[in-house]
C-alpha cells in the first residue's frame, strides 16, 4: 500500500496548484493527475452532472490502485465528496474544508469573503464550513467565474507569468480589463470589512497577486492548498500509508484533452518540466459510471445528502 501513488484530479490545470503544494510537502510520494480539461469548466454545470464526473473519475483513479484520492478542485467537491466518501474504499479528501479551516485560523474580526465559481458558490459548501468551525465567523461570497476563463486563456497565450500577461494583453483580449472586472467583483467583498479571502476556486492561487491588488495589502488571502496537503499527510500518516523513505516515486499526469497541450501548460503552473501527458478517451471515461455507481449516486440524491 505505502508505494501505491496519491490520486489527484480538477477540471483541469488549476488543481496543479494543489498538486504542486502537495508534491512540495510530500516529496517521496508517486502521484498520479487527471485534468478533465475538455469539460472545463465545471463551475456553471448542474451539481448533479458534476458529481457523475465526480464517480468517473474517482473510478479512473481506483483503477490506477491510488491509495487516496484529492478533489483538487472545489466544485467538485462542493457536489460530490461526500458522494465519492461513500463509495469508494480509499480516503477522499477535498479542497473546501481545509480552506474554510485555514480562513478560520487567520481570520482576526472574524469577517472572512470567498470567492469561487459559481457551483462552489450557490453551494455554499464553504459557509456550511466555517460554521461548522466557527459559527461567530460571517461568510461573504462572490462568484468568480470569469477568472477561471482569465486563467485557461492566460495560460494558453502567454509565455511569462499570468501577471505579465494580465499587464501585457488585458486591453486586447479582455473587455473590460481584468482590474476593472475583478473590481466589480471584488470591491463588494471589500466594503464588507472582510480581513481574509478565501481563494475558492483552485485555478485562483495563479492570480493571486492581482487578486492580492485589488484588495489591498490588509487582507489576507487564503489557498487551500497548503492546509489540503497537511490533511494529506496526516490521513496518510494516521494509516500508516506514508511512502517509506528513498522509495522509487513516480509521476503520471492524464487529461481528456491534449496531451501536449497538457504538458506544457501544466509545466507552467508546475513551474518544472511535466515530462508528457497521457490522453484519456471520454465515451472511455463516461463508461467507467456503472449501473452500480449510477444507482448509489440516485440514492444519494433523492436522500437529499447533497444539500
Ligand atoms: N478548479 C475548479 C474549482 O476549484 C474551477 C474551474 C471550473 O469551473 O471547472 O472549482
Amino acid at each position: 500500500m505505502r508505494e501505491l501513488p496519491i490520486g489527484i484530479f480538477d477540471s483541469g490545470l488549476g488543481g496543479l496548484t494543489v498538486a504542486g503544494e502537495i508534491m512540495r510537502a510530500l516529496p517521496g510520494e508517486s502521484v498520479v493527475y487527471f485534468g478533465d480539461t475538455v469539460r472545463c469548466p465545471y463551475g456553471p454545470r448542474d451539481p448533479h452532472e458534476v458529481r457523475s464526473f465526480v464517480l468517473q473519475i474517482g473510478t479512473w483513479l481506483t483503477r490506477r490502485c491510488v491509495k487516496l484520492i484529492v478533489i483538487a478542485c472545489n466544485t467538485a467537491t462542493a457536489a460530490g465528496l461526500a458522494l465519492a466518501q461513500q463509495v469508494f474504499d480509499v480516503p477522499v479528501v477535498g479542497v473546501v474544508e481545509p480552506g474554510a479551516r485555514a480562513a478560520v485560523k487567520a481570520t482576526v474580526n472574524r469577517r472572512v469573503g470567498v470567492i469561487g465559481t459559481v457551483g462552489t458558490v450557490e453551494s455554499g459548501a464553504y459557509s456550511s464550513a466555517v460554521r461548522m468551525l466557527d459559527a461567530g465567523v460571517t461568510v461573504f461570497s462572490v462568484a468568480t467565474p470569469r477568472f477561471v476563463d482569465v486563467v485557461e486563456q492566460g495560460l494558453r497565450l502567454g509565455d511569462g507569468t499570468l501577471e505579465e500577461w494580465l499587464a501585457e494583453t488585458a486591453d486586447v483580449y479582455i473587455r473590460p480589463s481584468f482590474y476593472e472586472m475583478a473590481r466589480d467583483y471584488l470591491d463588494p467583498l471589500k466594503r464588507s470589512g472582510i480581513d481574509t479571502l478565501v481563494l475558492g476556486c483552485t485555478h485562483f492561487p495563479l492570480l493571486a497577486a492581482p487578486i492580492q491588488q485589488v484588495v489591498g495589502p490588509k487582507v489576507r488571502l487564503i489557498s487551500s492548498a497548503e492546509e489540503t496537503a497537511r490533511e494529506v499527510a496526516e490521513t496518510l500518516e494516521a494509516r500508516g500509508h506514508l511512502a517509506e523513505a528513498g522509495a522509487k516515486r513516480t509521476e503520471t499526469f492524464a487529461t481528456t484533452g491534449d496531451a501536449g497541450e497538457f504538458a506544457t501548460l501544466g509545466a507552467r503552473v508546475l513551474g518544472r518540466p511535466v515530462a508528457s501527458a497521457e490522453h484519456v478517451d471520454l465515451p472511455a471515461l463516461e463508461e467507467l459510471l456503472s449501473d452500480d455507481l449510477k444507482q448509489r449516486q440516485t440514492v444519494f440524491e433523492e436522500a437529499g445528502a447533497c444539500s
